[in-house]
């Protein structure tokens, strides 16, 4: 009996657990009523008196041994899981890919930047209007074509709520909530019924602006003009005004600027002109100011606006607009990294 017992022993001592379970087997093997020690001690009974006492003391050392070795094999397992639960600060963490900043906002801060180092403040206002700040108080008469269902979204049920055809509206808020001097400019959305092509968009990005002081002229515009063309595509640009027509400005001029991809010699970018159309402008009318309580006595003022897509178009070389809205990652990902 005494070689089962060191039989046993060795036995115990040699195994090792990967899991409770496997512990518990263990247990149930050696210690269980029907276990290998428990069948021991029945044994027992059997042994001669004058064996007892060895034995006895053998089977046990066996039972205890088999107790602690079980304990300690408990305490690993439990360490091992604790372990693995652990979280190593120290680990450099999982790479994040940053998005890219979509090229619309990336041309639109440029040109906010520009205008804001020449003292001009960002002003935002709603896109869903009323006639009255996108039309009326802005000199459109009654039966202009800009108001035609063609151009402009209504809601059918109100036709003095619609979506904004242009950036203008927010200058009317200003022109009504602020004091001159003002120096303003909108970025915003703007919505026009149009077919969607290449070209053209129902939903597209205006930049305007306005300034409106004592003694402001039309030489005042067009150095602000020129500054900005200069500081968005390039020292040697240059720009030039054609005469034009707009309700509420007079007199009204586009503006072209130099080539900025063929530098003026002739491109299919330019249609083989050297200049390209970027945008709208014009001295305040007098009109326009007194529909928003400033005295057109005292003071005037200049307004431009012009699309951003277009812009962006030109810097970036896009040549289709719907690029802009489709979220193809292909497109976004080749744009500036937003940080
Ligand atoms: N609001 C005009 C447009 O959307 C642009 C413009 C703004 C023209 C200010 C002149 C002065 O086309």
């Amino acid at each position: 009996m005494l070689d089962r017992i060191r039989e046993l022993q060795k036995e115990i001592e040699e195994r090792v657990v990967q899991s409770a379970e496997e512990l518990e087997e263990l247990r149930i093997k050696y210690l269980s009523k029907k276990g290998e020690i428990s069948k021991l001690i029945e044994d027992f009974r059997n042994v001669s008196a004058d064996q007892k006492k060895e034995i006895g003391a053998a089977v046990n050392t066996l039972k205890n041994f088999a107790l602690d070795k079980i304990r300690v094999l408990k305490e690993g397992l439990e360490e091992q899981t604790t372990e693995s639960r652990k979280i190593d600060l120290t680990l450099p963490g999982d790479p994040m890919k940053a998005g890219s900043r979509h090229p619309i906002s990336i041309v639109k801060n440029e040109m906010l930047d520009i205008f804001k180092r020449l003292g001009f403040v960002v002003s935002e206002g709603p896109e869903i209007e009323d006639d009255w700040h996108v039309f009326s108080a802005l000199n459109f008469p009654e039966e202009h074509p800009a108001r035609d269902m063609q151009d402009t979204f209504f809601i059918t049920r109100n036709p003095d709520v619609l979506l904004r055809t242009h950036t203008s509206s927010v200058q009317v808020h200003d022109m009504e909530t602020m004091q001159p001097p003002i120096r303003t400019v909108t970025p915003g959305r703007v919505f026009r019924n149009e077919a969607i092509s290449y070209r053209a968009h129902c939903m597209f990005h205006q930049i305007e602006g306005l300034y409106i002081d004592e003694n402001v002229s039309f030489a005042d515009l067009k150095q602000t003009l020129l500054f900005f063309a200069k500081e968005l595509f390039g020292e040697k640009t240059e720009i030039r005004m054609r005469p034009s027509y707009f309700p509420f400005t007079e007199p009204s001029a586009e503006v072209d600027v130099s080539c900025s991809i063929c530098g003026g010699k002739g491109c299919n970018v330019c249609k083989y002109t050297g200049w390209l159309e970027i945008l709208g402008c014009g001295m305040v009318d007098p009109n326009v100011l007194e529909a928003s309580g400033i005295d057109s006595k005292k003071y005037t003022g200049f307004a431009f606006g012009m699309g951003i897509e277009r812009i962006a178009m030109l810097k970036f070389g896009i040549n289709d607009l719907r690029l802009y809205f489709e979220n193809d990652v292909r497109f976004l990902n080749q744009f500036e990294a937003a940080n």
